[in-house]
């Protein structure tokens, strides 16, 4: 059986919305430290939607084929909905991950969060992740 999903081969050979957006709403970058892997985000908000979502990828073909369909999947997403965009869902948009890739797709929805938190920051809003760490509840 191929170690891969015809659709992660899909994305990784053909990554979707690959680049930099210029002026970005919001950036979000992550990184993995144990495989040195990298991933940043590029956001563009129109009211309260996300207009245009672009990515940066330093890393293996499953971060790669991750960040395309994380791209895809956040596009035209209203900030709330693309924030329950979870690495479990994207697996499954991707028709699944071997085990030991799971980890890779953790950084895409990681790498958007940060990209949204920054635009959310950017505005003076509060970022909920950062309140509740404020506040003891992680
Ligand atoms: S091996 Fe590093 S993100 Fe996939």
């Amino acid at each position: 059986m191929p170690i891969y999903s015809e659709k992660v081969m899909d994305h990784f050979m053909d990554p979707r919305n690959v680049g930099e957006i210029e002026n970005p709403d919001g950036v979000g970058e992550v990184g993995n430290p144990v495989c040195g892997d990298m991933m940043t985000f590029y956001i563009k908000v129109d009211d309260d939607h996300l207009s245009d979502v672009k990515f940066k990828t330093f890393g293996c073909g499953a971060a790669i084929a991750v960040s395309s369909i994380v791209s895809e999947m956040a596009k035209g997403k209203t900030l709330e909905e693309a924030r329950k965009i979870t690495p479990a869902l994207v697996a499954e948009e991707l028709q699944g991950l071997p085990k030991n890739k799971y980890h890779c797709s953790n950084l895409g929805a990681q790498a958007l969060n940060k990209a949204i938190d920054n635009y959310l920051e950017k505005q003076g809003k509060e970022v909920e992740s950062k309140r509740r760490r404020k506040d003891g509840e992680e």
